[in-house]
């Protein structure tokens, strides 16, 4: 798979590990910085690697910042994406199954290396589920990027 990546200064210092982590895995890897640890603004790399989900230039992507909550709140604005930021095995599973979520926020500070590597390796290797349900509400989460859709209840 084509994994995009990119983090702010809160998650700076893991992401080329885990840029490596993902590469040692098999996947092609690209990097939209930053390139220094100055601090930048979160929202600036969860476009980034939001939109290259959204056209289709990456399968997936990876968003580190100090706890995860900005990146993915950005990158789930974006059109064609499901972002959550996800700290347990648990949920990163479910993260796939239920929801075929396709942007992991990662938290930077409160999170180590080895744990957010397990998290990704989840992500990258847990299918989404084919059941039924799970795609009807996929499919319902995703009638919120229409600008046709006037609600459930209209
Ligand atoms: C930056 O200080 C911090 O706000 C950011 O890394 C992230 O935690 C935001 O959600």
């Amino acid at each position: 798979m084509r994994v995009a990546i990119a983090a702010d200064h809160g998650g700076y210092d893991q992401k080329g590990s885990i840029a490596d982590f993902i590469r040692s895995l098999g996947h092609e890897v690209i990097d939209f910085g930053p390139f220094s640890p100055d601090p930048v603004d979160y929202p600036d790399y969860a476009d980034k690697v939001a939109r290259a989900v959204s056209r289709g230039d990456a399968d997936r992507g990876v968003l580190l910042c100090g706890t995860g909550l900005g990146m993915a709140i950005t990158a789930d604005k974006v059109p064609g994406v499901r972002a959550a930021a996800i700290q347990s095995i648990e949920f990163a599973e479910l993260f796939r199954e239920h929801n075929d979520g396709n942007v992991l926020a990662l938290s930077g500070r409160f999170v180590g290396l080895e744990s957010n590597q397990r998290l990704v390796r989840i992500f990258l290797e847990t299918e989404a589920s084919a059941e039924a349900r799970h795609r009807t509400r996929v499919e319902k989460i995703m009638r919120e990027d229409d600008p046709a859709f006037e609600g459930v209840d209209a």
